[in-house]
């Protein structure tokens, strides 16, 4: 069967990691984790994108050769990927033979078809975006400042014959509204494609830009950095192999906003059309962190990145805050603020404190030894139905992509496990010797430890670590059971030794 192909972006290499990549990968983890719990053979790439004149240029300002510096990037951005718990299956590097090889493959193949073709291009040309302008690009009759420095330039250049397929990608978008996710983001495609779209030009002379792959055909240009990138989605999963499609079509390529149009939107599905390739099934489209990349002033005045978050609250805090407070697609605002306050009010007080009630109190009253549960009253049954409801909803919202959505559902069950024991309050419970007290007591806690370890199980495609931790503290043993059985309710903890009380997420020391 099909393996569940999942990609990333593939990251600037002259750019450091920031907060914006932190992101995407960590919600291209939760999918391909989620997927994997849910019995699905995953493979999910990402990786690093090296060749053009941004590399190039990096390279030089430091005295180095580019393929340094994309070492360095290597390591910086697979460093990320460890640090973040990423399950990724491959790294691919623009630089490596096996990509570079299946471009020129594609490049000789249009070209012998005559799907590329030489011409001279006149126009204006801006270093900054590598790209070629038009009159039309220009603001007030000015050229906007993302394009820095534009000078007119007249060179022969190899171009891609895009526009013959814009009528067939209009058709397509249009049989295949769920190609871009979510919806209203096709609509960006669509309005794009509106007007007639140029040839795209897929070379850049060697005097101009030596740092990418020479053009098969002619060795003297090397091959357009979109041209280069987008075909690492198929280089790594061996296209031209047998293997090529245990993994091809790819179920989504993740990407941000700022790289659907034209190129995710337009022009791979136009290459891939043009190569004989299938298209990627979808692609799903995130928003932006604003303020990302930038340093964060924290309450007391001190400086913070925000990745810096994960070496002081623990990775799970990080992934948790992400994918708790991004509508998949839409925009989301990082402070530090809001950070802390989802760390000590949904981890801190919800989550962490009942482990350590549970925790507690099984230890003080019950000698450590999870016990049965005795009696089922009607709030013992609520609980259940609730959790019954919970777990449905949850896998549904993941399904969509609606993770922040699921994380909400998923701890409002754990506030009502905390409302719970409130409510029963073994404490009082644990004053009388009376049996029915007794094993009201022994119900209580035996309900709140599995609860919880049905609410922290239900995390684990976020927060991986906690998923596995609070189970083990209330002794559960490390079975076989596949994820979807082990949310379902049951006495897997009865006889089980619990651990001491953990603090999983302390106070941070200046909170402000
Ligand atoms: O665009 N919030 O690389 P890149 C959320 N190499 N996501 C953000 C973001 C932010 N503030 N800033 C950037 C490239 N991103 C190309 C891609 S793919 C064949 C080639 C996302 O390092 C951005 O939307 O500039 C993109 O998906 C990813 O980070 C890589 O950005
Ligand atoms: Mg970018």
């Amino acid at each position: 069967m099909k393996n569940f192909y999942i990609t990333t972006a593939i990251y600037y290499a002259n750019g450091s990691p920031h907060l914006g990549h932190a992101y995407e990968m960590v919600l291209t983890d939760v999918i391909a984790r989620f997927r994997r719990l849910m019995g699905d053979q995953v493979y999910f790439l990402t990786g690093i994108d090296e060749h053009g004149q941004k590399v190039q240029q990096s390279a030089r300002e430091k005295g180095i050769e580019p393929i340094e510096l994309c070492d360095e990037a290597a390591v910086a951005f697979k460093g990320l990927c460890e640090k973040l718990l990423t399950s990724n299956d491959d790294f691919i590097r623009t630089t490596e033979e096996r990509h570079k090889k299946v471009v020129r493959t594609l490049l000789q193949k249009l070209y012998d078809e005559g799907q590329i073709y030489e011409a001279e291009y006149v126009g204006y040309y801006s270093t900054r975006a590598e790209q070629f302008l038009q009159e039309k690009d220009k603001v007030n009759g000015e050229w906007p400042e993302i394009y820095g420095e534009v000078t007119e330039i007249s060179e022969k250049n190899y171009f891609f014959k895009l526009s013959e397929y814009q009528d067939w990608l209009i058709g397509y978008l249009k049989e295949n509204e769920d190609f871009i996710v979510p919806r209203y983001r096709l609509k960006q495609v669509q309005e794009f494609l509106k007007e007639p779209i140029n040839d795209l030009c897929i070379s850049r002379p060697k005097e101009r830009l030596e740092w990418g792959i020479p053009l098969p055909f002619n060795e003297n240009y090397v091959t357009y950095v979109w041209f280069d990138a987008l075909v690492n989605y198929i280089s790594a999963v061996g296209y031209g192999t047998a293997e090529f499609e245990a993994n091809w079509p790819a179920d989504y390529h993740v990407i941000g906003k700022d790289i659907l149009v034209p190129s995710h939107g337009v022009y791979w599905p136009i290459m891939l059309k043009a190569c004989d390739i299938p298209l990627p099934k979808a692609l799903l489209v995130h928003g932006f962190w604003l303020k990302s990349g930038q340093k964060m002033s924290k309450s007391a005045g001190e400086v913070v990145d925000p990745l810096d978050m994960i070496d002081q609250f623990g990775v799970d805090s990080f992934r948790y805050f992400v994918t708790r407070e991004m509508n998949v697609g839409q925009d989301s605002e990082f402070s530090s603020e809001l950070f802390f306050s989802r760390y000590n009010n949904d981890l801190g007080n919800d989550l962490g404190n009942l482990l350590n009630r549970t925790l507690n109190m099984t230890t003080r009253y019950v000698d450590g030894v999870v016990p049965a549960i005795e009696v089922e009253e009607e709030i013992e049954k609520e609980l259940q139905k609730s959790w019954g409801e919970t777990q449905d909803e949850v896998l549904r919202l993941y399904e969509e992509f609606q993770f922040h959505q699921g994380l909400e559902k998923t701890f409002q069950f754990i506030r009502s496990i905390n409302r719970y024991a409130e409510q029963r309050a073994p404490w009082k419970l644990a004053k009388s010797e009376e049996p029915k007290e007794q094993s009201l007591l022994k119900t209580t806690l035996a309900t709140m430890a599995e609860s919880l370890r049905l609410g922290a199980t239900l995390l684990a495609p976020v927060m991986p670590e906690v998923a596995e931790k609070i189970p083990q503290l209330l002794g559960a043993q490390t079975g076989s059971a596949s994820w979807k059985q082990s949310l379902e309710w049951s006495t897997v903890l009865t006889g089980g030794k619990v651990a001491d009380k953990i603090i999983l997420f302390p106070r941070p020391e200046t909170s402000g």
